[in-house]
């Protein structure tokens, strides 16, 4: 993706600045931070924050820390999802899960610090009251998708596991890209419900990618929400309604922005949401 690369690189190259150096002590938990934070995730997150500030006028450089902000607390969700005690995952982003290679206490202690990090780099209040709010939601649904494990899935349940895990922080990515390249609190809503369709329709696919994909293509584990008894969008609907559903929250999602100038990118994104193989 053209965009989601021009992004990411400077992501990737602010993140590098902002990580504690790998030499400082305990160098060990800084190395585990770098090893997970730089890894080769899609930059979804921090992309949509910085194209939001665009779209509000602002210059995307004016977002770069708090799409960093934004990549750390994604990342410590991924670190802590992974370990034995959640869904006990050996790969991710093509490599060994954070606890497969540092072992299980170093890596809460990554996903910890990264999520201090977050918020160490996080100076506006506004961004910080944005960011707190979608990882308690987070940290909530991750809470109720695993007590969900076994259970019989139903509609209700599942709407508020994706909102909290998933949908909450890919939201607030926009809102806060937003706010901070100055944008109206019109933009900022219309944005919001904009990251809201595309969030749902993003963990939408990710359940279907886990059914229908190969570990190799995810470059983390697939057909593990089925040996789990998650609840998952497939595990209720089918993976064919499934997909009808998440194509919907795109078609949403661009709905939302409609009136509005510059937005091709961001149309693009609603798509790949969906359209994307990892
Ligand atoms: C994985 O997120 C977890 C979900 C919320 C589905 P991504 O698919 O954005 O993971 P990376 O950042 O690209 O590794
Ligand atoms: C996605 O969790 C949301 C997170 C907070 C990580 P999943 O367990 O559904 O995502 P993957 O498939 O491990 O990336
Ligand atoms: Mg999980
Ligand atoms: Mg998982």
């Amino acid at each position: 993706m053209t965009g989601l690369n021009t992004y990411a690189n400077l992501v990737n190259a602010r993140m590098e600045d902002l990580l504690p150096p790998a030499n400082d002590a305990p160098s060990i938990l800084h190395e585990a931070m770098r090893y997970s934070a730089l890894a080769p995730g899609k930059r979804l997150r921090p992309a949509l924050c910085l194209e939001s500030c665009r779209v509000a006028g602002g210059n995307p450089s004016l977002a770069l820390d708090a799409a960093c902000a934004i990549e750390f607390v994604h990342v410590f969700s991924l670190i802590h999802d992974d370990l034995p005690a959640l869904d006990n995952d050996a790969l991710r982003r093509g490599q060994p899960t954070c606890h497969a290679k540092f072992g299980e206490n170093i890596a809460i202690m990554a996903g910890d610090a990264l999520f201090a990090l977050a918020f160490s780099i996080s100076p506006e209040c506004e961004v910080m009251h944005e960011l707190a709010h979608a990882s308690m939601a987070l940290v909530q649904g991750e809470t109720m998708d695993i007590l969900s494990e076994g259970t019989e899935p139903n509609p209700q349940t599942l709407t508020f596991i994706h909102q909290r895990k998933t949908v909450a922080l890919i939201a607030a990515s926009c809102a806060i890209g937003v706010r901070l390249g100055g944008g109206s609190d019109q933009l900022v809503a219309a944005l919001r419900t904009y990251g809201n369709h595309v969030g749902l329709a993003f963990q939408i696919a990710d359940d279907v990618l886990n059914e229908t994909a190969t570990a190799e293509q995810l470059g983390k584990s697939a057909g593990s929400d089925r040996e789990r008894n998650k609840m998952t969008y497939p595990a209720y609907f089918g993976v064919d309604e499934s997909r009808r559903l998440a194509a919907e929250e795109v078609n949403q999602a661009v709905a939302a922005l409609d009136g509005l100038n510059e937005t091709h990118q961001l149309v693009e994104w609603a798509h790949f949401a969906i359209s994307r193989e990892r």
